[in-house]
């Protein structure tokens, strides 16, 4: 509805209204003239295989091997996609942590597994994992655990402690753990900006029953790009890399020679990025705090806020009055799975020419919906 209506401010997508970087899109065309328009490999171009473990040495201390433990996707949703196909049979079941971006239950679907969800309990102003609720769903079907961290839409951040007990709890009943990593460098609490979410990987040994699904997409404004990345255990890998083939074979070859270029050059403007982030968040922050009856923790990574709007009970159509009256667009709560009703989500990476009137609408529509 929201996308064929003019005049719409846009906080659905989870992407900014930023264009690509300029350099970026430059190393495209550079690749193109240079040649980069021939299949690659299953796995992906080596050269942004070897890239991806500089990357990760540097920034995370993880020693990857890029032959046997990286393998190209051509988005972070076909990792995801690739990931689950990889573990599951039909009748497999996953538990996921919820609210959750949809789509890695609906693969989960679409894989003939039944998707678990376990909602994360709001204590205080930190979301938790609930870990009865998982030891309570975990049976001889199980497969998978996945969690997403930084979370959309919730923007909570795994401690190194959450992510102990689930590596743990995964051993334990000998699970894959599923880690979605996309927003690992949006993050607000660390030493400085820039300075990544610490990855599942530092924890996992190589042996372990681990993969992680990323992309290009948040980081370098690379939305349209489609091009993403898994990291897992080399048996896991190598099976990715076979599925590849009869999904899409591989990303596109120019785009992954551009996503080389953004990982090697890209910080000076990842963390420009990150400062207008970071200030959107506190703004949009402040003035849901100010609006009656809403509820909205500060999350430390991602660029959604989650709002609990006391007394809802039907995101859904409060989203499409909200875009009926007001024109703004948000995702309804519900659209996130077990846990989500009764929140709506807002995507704070537009700049302040969008954000400003969106608050002041959603301000106002609140004001009304409450005296009716
Ligand atoms: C949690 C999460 N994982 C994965 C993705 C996939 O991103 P893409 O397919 O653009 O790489 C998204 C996109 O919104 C996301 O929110």
């Amino acid at each position: 509805m929201a996308m064929s209506m003019p005049g719409v401010l846009k906080l659905y997508f989870g992407e900014s209204n930023q264009p690509t970087p300029e350099f970026i899109k430059q190393a495209a065309v550079q690749a193109l003239a240079d040649g980069y328009t021939f299949y690659t490999e299953n796995a992906g171009l080596p050269s942004l295989r070897r890239t991806l473990a500089d990357y990760y040495r540097k920034l995370q201390g993880v020693a990857l091997d890029p032959e046997s433990e990286i393998v190209i996707t051509a988005s972070g949703v076909q990792a995801l996609n690739v990931g689950i196909r990889c573990v599951l049979d039909p009748g497999d079941e996953a538990l996921i942590l919820t609210p959750a971006w949809p789509n890695g239950s609906s693969i989960v679907g679409m894989a003939s597994g039944v998707a678990r969800q376990i909602p994360q309990p709001l204590c205080g102003e930190r979301y938790a994992i609930d870990f009865d609720a998982l030891e309570r769903a975990v049976n001889p079907r199980t497969r998978l655990l996945l969690y997403t961290s930084p979370s959309n839409p919730l923007g909570w951040v795994a401690t190194v402690e959450d992510q102990r007990l689930l590596l743990e709890f995964c051993q334990r009943h000998r699970l894959w753990l599923l880690a979605d990593e996309v927003y690992d460098r949006l993050y607000y609490a660390g030493a400085r900006l820039g300075e990544p979410v610490a990855s599942i990987l530092r924890l996992a040994t190589r042996d372990d029953a681990v993969l992680v699904v990323h992309s290009f997409s948040k980081s370098y404004c690379m939305t349209g790009w489609r091009v993403g990345w898994l990291m897992a255990r080399r048996d896991l890998a190598r099976k990715a890399t076979q599925l590849n083939e009869f999904i899409i074979s591989h990303a596109p070859s120019f785009a992954q020679k551009a996503a080389e270029i953004a990982l090697s050059a890209g910080e000076e403007e990842l963390v420009r990025m990150l400062g207008r982030l970071k200030a959107n968040r506190d703004f949009c922050i402040e003035a849901l705090r100010r609006m009656p009856g809403v509820t909205v923790p500060e999350p430390d990574g991602a660029f959604y806020l989650f709002p609990k709007i006391e007394g809802l009970s039907d995101s859904f159509e409060f989203c499409r009055q909200l875009l009926e009256q007001e024109r703004v667009g948000l995702a309804p709560g519900v659209a996130f799975g077990e846990g989500g009703e009764g929140s709506i989500r807002i995507c704070y990476a537009a700049d302040r020419s969008v954000l400003e009137p969106a608050m002041e609408r959603l301000a106002k529509f609140l004001c009304f919906a409450i005296a009716a």
